[in-house]
């Protein structure tokens, strides 16, 4: 049987609903099936729903559940709103749901969302690629039942120095801390954890690879939470540092559309 509906990969964000995009919201309310990753979407999401959609929690369903649910709903001309957390296009196992829909020659759409990676950057009032400091993010994990590519063990990816940012790697700090430092970072390099970003029980600390298992021991930190290391996440080195201004907007450095404005005003 051919389908006509169509389902909807949409990124939920990190959990503050206004953190969903205007196009994902617009999605939810219209869908006529929702499923949502209950264990890390804000379970509020359920109140937009149109009156009468079937609401599913994925943490209930396998694979071959959830794509039969797909499966069903777009035969009938539904559409389907499947909402991951942060962006669909990390750790989200977006990959295998859309193998099986391809198979099934089912039409699907991407909607991007706002990472928790930017959400604990935000609450930290970091910037990620500050110049003269970093201008390389790597976003990663602790290898844990899911293995890393030998290429891409944390020791590897810490010879170059960047800013890293670890999903689903604070159950194995002690192993991240080990790797970075054997790695090449220094003992006093910054990290922050952030549990939660966007939640109303959201909770930071910040250390350095010295001192961040004590600390974020002592802080009993809910999950989810993210790591993130390196030089651009020192407060000091993000408000003080001449290094770590921009030259988009320095005096001295003429661009085309200032120069336009300036011809412009003057
Ligand atoms: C399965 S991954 C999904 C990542 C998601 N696609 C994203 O872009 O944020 C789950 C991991 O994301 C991180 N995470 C998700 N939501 C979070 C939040 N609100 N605060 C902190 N970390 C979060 C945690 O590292 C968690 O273990």
């Amino acid at each position: 049987m051919s389908s006509t509906g169509k389902v909807y990969f949409i990124g939920a964000g990190p959990g503050d609903l206004e953190l969903l995009t205007v196009k994902g919201k617009r999605l939810i309310e219209s869908a006529n099936v929702i499923i949502y990753s209950d264990s890390l979407i804000n379970p509020a999401v359920e109140g937009l729903a149109r009156n009468g959609a079937a609401i599913h929690r994925s943490s209930a369903l396998t694979l071959e559940e959830m794509v039969d649910i797909m499966v069903k709903a777009t035969e009938d001309g539904k559409t389907v709103a499947r909402l991951h957390t942060g962006d669909p296009s990390l750790f989200s196992a977006v990959h295998e749901q859309r193998t099986l829909l391809e198979e099934k020659g089912i039409e699907y759409e991407i909607v991007p969302g706002v990472s928790s990676a930017f959400a604990a950057a935000a609450s930290l009032k970091a910037e990620l690629t500050l110049p003269g400091i970093s201008q390389t993010v790597i976003l990663s994990r602790q290898e844990g039942r899911t293995p890393a590519p030998p290429a891409e063990k944390l020791m590897g990816l810490a010879s170059h120095g960047a800013t890293l940012v670890l999903f689903l790697s604070t159950p194995y700090l002690s192993t991240v801390v080990k790797e970075l430092v054997e790695g090449g970072y220094p003992t006093d390099t910054p990290v922050a954890i952030v549990a939660r970003a966007s939640w109303p029980e959201e909770k930071m600390v910040r250390g350095t690879l010295a001192d961040i298992e004590r600390l974020a021991a002592a802080a009993n930190l809910d999950n989810p939470s993210i790591v993130l290391v390196g030089r651009a996440l020192d407060p000091k080195a993000t408000t003080t540092a001449k290094t770590s201004r921009s030259r988009l907007y320095d005096g001295g450095f003429g661009h085309g559309r200032r120069d336009v404005r300036r011809q412009e005003r003057s």
